[in-house]
């Protein structure tokens, strides 16, 4: 006898009609017409069940922050690292408690059940690091949050930083962090990748770096970390995000570099709603869209993932926590609009993010944890192209969050009294 056993399901995958039995908070079976029975049974009706939504990229310290003390006028990112300089000394444990748990159940709610957040350790008190601990441990029954070390004003610009940060990891902060970008120089800047690297490589830990966020084509610590990564045997462990340079960076020198990221094993995480509106503030027209080389990085074999990075902070004014809206802007902004491309970008905020925090038992088999979502959709396009309501999201086999349809009520005479916006594809489109 299983718990719950969900009917008629759709995968991410293509295949449709299967029944997915769960039990003890695991998937026990996964066929189509289970003849087993259960405690409960839900009908899929059809639509997409996928593993839980997976944020790469986070700061849950900063999150819904907006306006405090002030907005960000030029929408740069320096002003938001000036800006968040300004609201640190204020910040106390209790509200970015309340904050990150308000951001946790919006999470929850759309599906995301697995964030690698960055947390600001250019603090001696290190609040955040232990608020966000805190949120760590009371949301894990329904959400893994995983935190990153991350030195906000530069490990060497700011005095102290590498301790404070080294503090941080005995804390219990799992991945170690960095800005070479922001660091004094470029010289700092890949001395700190080598810093962080090595501490990285001496404790067993990832890295994972903010890393040439900047539209400078010469900003180049991407090349510095994949060399580290690979001096260090680090390959698998690292992760470079946003990359922003790239996109500026002169199309010879990407030809070598390219190869050098998938050699190194470093998996690369865009910020599309971020990039696209904190690059380019210098440019006039044509004005840089500042993303990074997402499809020539998959076409190279890297992995690449695409984070939220903020909601409503000193960087961002908007956002919900919902990764389908991150996917369609990254498929826009990448023009990544072949059915090809709009997979990858669905596994953006799936199935590679998921990889790249080494996420145990994440996906869609026996003896995978049941974390599951159910949208209201067939396929994962559709799932983007109407950042589709999340009927039930499950979390080891128990419903954590739920959603009824969504629909709009017609008052046309002669018309259908309700639309909802699925259409039917055609099964043989490429
Ligand atoms: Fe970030």
């Amino acid at each position: 006898m299983l718990d719950l056993i969900l009917r008629n399901c759709s995968l991410a995958d293509g295949r449709r009609g299967l029944d997915i039995g769960i039990l003890d908070g695991r998937i026990a079976a996964l066929e189509p017409s289970l003849a087993a029975r259960a405690h409960e049974e839900v009908d899929a009706a059809g639509q997409l069940v996928t593993p839980p939504f997976v944020d790469a990229h986070f700061h849950m310290d900063a999150t819904l922050s907006y306006g405090l003390p002030r907005v960000n006028r030029s929408g740069t990112l320096l002003e938001g690292i000036a800006l968040w300089g300004e609201l640190k000394p204020r910040l106390t444990q209790e509200t970015l408690v309340a904050r990150a748990m308000t951001y946790c159940d919006w999470a929850v709610a759309q599906g995301l059940l697995a964030i690698r957040s960055h947390v600001d350790v250019c603090d001696p008190r290190l609040l955040a690091v232990e608020a966000l601990l805190h949120v760590k441990a009371q949301v894990q029954p329904y959400l893994d949050l995983q935190l990153v070390a991350f030195p906000q004003d530069g490990v060497l610009r700011c005095p102290g930083s590498l301790e404070h940060l080294t503090r941080a990891l005995d804390l219990g902060v799992e991945v170690v962090g960095g800005i070479p970008h922001f660091e004094r120089t470029q010289a700092e800047g890949a001395e700190s990748v080598r810093i962080l690297c090595e501490l990285a490589a001496e404790r067993g830990l990832p890295v994972d770096m903010h890393c040439d966020e900047s539209d400078d084509p010469f900003s180049r610590h991407i090349e510095t970390l994949a060399y580290h990564a690979q001096r260090l045997g680090l390959q698998g462990r690292v992760a470079a995000s946003h990359l922003t340079s790239m996109h500026s960076m002169d199309n010879n020198y990407v030809s070598k570099l390219l190869p050098l990221i998938a050699e190194a094993g470093v998996a690369a995480i865009a910020n599309p709603l971020i990039n696209i509106t904190l690059q380019g503030r210098h440019d006039g027209y044509p004005r840089r869209r500042g993303m990074t080389r997402v499809p020539e990085l998959l076409a190279a074999g890297v992995s690449v993932a695409f984070g939220h990075d903020c909601v409503m902070d000193p960087w961002y004014a908007l956002g919900s926590g919902d990764m389908l809206e991150v996917a369609a802007m990254g498929l826009h902004v990448a023009q990544m609009t072949s059915q090809a491309g709009m997979a990858a970008c669905f596994a953006a905020v799936t199935e590679t993010p998921a990889r790249i925090l080494g996420l145990e038992g994440y996906g869609l088999a026996p003896g995978c944890r049941a974390d599951l979502v159910l949208l209201q959709a067939r396929d994962p396009v559709e799932a983007i192209r109407l950042r589709a309501t999340r009927r039930l999201v499950l979390r080891a086999g128990r419903v954590v969050a739920s959603a009824p349809p969504a629909a709009s009520r017609l008052h046309i005479p002669g018309r259908p009294e309700c639309v909802n916006f699925q259409w039917e594809m055609r099964e043989d489109v490429e």
